[in-house]
């Protein structure tokens, strides 16, 4: 396997790390959530802090790192996870830290409370979250008027949509549409998400004809929006769970393909808990950061290599650094996402994995992401 590890800097802690971040982790993990989350949105709506946070964190120009997918241009490959702004509260500052594109929600129909509190662990031992949030929104039509008010997207917007946890599976695809019909002007783009472990049943959607269904009355409802909207029809990806084996990835990839899903994001968080050591290790929940990069690589791969680089990927799942976000694109990720690597290390994050990134591919001789994407695959990486 090449080296994909790019030459480590001697480690200086960012601000973020010597003074917000001391503070922030002795505040219970969603208070200091709804604090950062809270803080960017009104960052976002104040005259002239878009300025300062973009001098502060922002991503300079990097033309290599540009990405053109969906008929979108993304000024390079990093966004922002699902989870994170549930209600689109935030875009603009989220935008002002360097994010080239972010994804909101998950938004179901009707606002729902989500599971009892506490139910966000962070576990620094292993660089990791588990949370049990349970889709805690305020609603689609709320998000729909955050989004009205919110005026041009400063980035390109994915609004990543889910069912009610009271819907039962055989209902499921109505809450889907009623997202789409209330939230189709507002998007760039849309991620199915079937794969949170924290809504009961909700990951079967993944699985036998339920996926198929599903996302036949998706692409319905999209190609309906888009006769009401005119425009094309905006594309819609699927959104999938690491803990899938071999077969039930296969049947994934050939039930996508034959739908008419513009892509797939790969991965949510694990139910697994293989080589943790922290305290919190037991909790409930899905597992995310350092723990899952591996198995969301392996899946990103087997994707790519089951649709013989035909659907695009956008990867994510423990990117901590350049050298991580470098392997899922060499696996075959054409746009990746960070959400536990904000918590740990800050917004500092995003500048430092473009900077990394682009070195390494100036090392290996490529011009552009695109040139690297699935780059293992064509040269007999397993
Ligand atoms: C998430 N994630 C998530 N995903 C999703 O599709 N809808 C959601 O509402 C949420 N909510 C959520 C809350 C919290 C607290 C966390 C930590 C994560 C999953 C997230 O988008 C991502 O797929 C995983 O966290 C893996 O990426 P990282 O965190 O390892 O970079």
């Amino acid at each position: 396997m090449p080296d994909t590890r790019g030459g480590k800097k001697p480690f200086m802690p960012s601000f973020y790390e010597a003074a917000c971040k001391p503070f922030l982790f002795r505040l219970d993990p969603e208070k200091a959530h709804h604090l950062v989350v809270g803080g960017l949105g009104i960052a976002g709506r104040m005259p002239g802090a878009g300025g300062v946070l973009s001098a502060v964190w922002g991503v300079p120009d990097i033309p290599e790192l540009a990405v053109e997918l969906f008929g979108i241009r993304f000024r390079h490959p990093v966004g922002l996870a699902a989870g994170m702004d549930k209600d689109a509260k935030a875009v603009r500052g989220f935008a002002g830290i360097g994010l080239a594109f972010m994804e909101v929600g998950t938004v179901t129909p009707l606002a729902q409370p989500g599971n009892d509190k506490p139910r966000l662990f962070r576990l620094p031992a292993d660089g990791a979250l588990i949370n049990r949030m349970g889709f805690n929104n305020d609603g689609a039509t709320a998000m729909a008027g955050r989004l009205e008010r919110l005026g041009t997207r400063p980035i390109p917007l994915a609004i990543n949509i889910g069912k009610n946890k009271a819907t039962p599976n055989e209902e499921a695809e109505e809450d889907y549409r009623k997202c789409l019909r209330m939230l189709y002007p507002y998007g760039d783009l849309f991620v199915v998400n079937v794969s949170s472990p924290n809504t009961p049943d909700l990951r079967r959607l993944q699985h036998g004809d339920d996926l198929r269904r599903l996302l036949d009355a998706v692409r319905e409802e999209i190609r309906i929006q888009a006769d009401r909207q005119g425009g094309p029809e905006k594309p819609v990806l699927v959104k999938i769970a690491p803990d899938n084996d071999d077969e039930q990835l296969e049947h994934i990839a050939r039930t996508v393909a034959e739908s008419g899903i513009a892509g797939i994001v790969a991965t949510n968080t694990t139910v697994s808990r293989e080589r943790l050591t922290d305290r919190h290790a037991a909790e409930t929940g899905g597992l995310s950061g350092r723990p899952l990069a591996r198995r969301s690589t392996e899946v990103i791969r087997k994707m790519y290599a089951l649709t013989e680089g035909r659907l695009p990927v956008i990867g994510v799942g423990g990117i901590f650094d350049a050298a991580d976000a470098y392997e899922k694109i060499r696996a075959g990720a054409s746009l990746l996402e960070v959400y536990t690597a904000l918590v740990y290390k800050g917004p500092g994050v995003v500048k430092e994995i473009c900077r990394g990134l682009a070195e390494l591919l100036r090392r290996d001789g490529y011009a552009r992401v695109a040139d690297a994407v699935g780059a293992d695959h064509r040269q007999g990486h397993r």
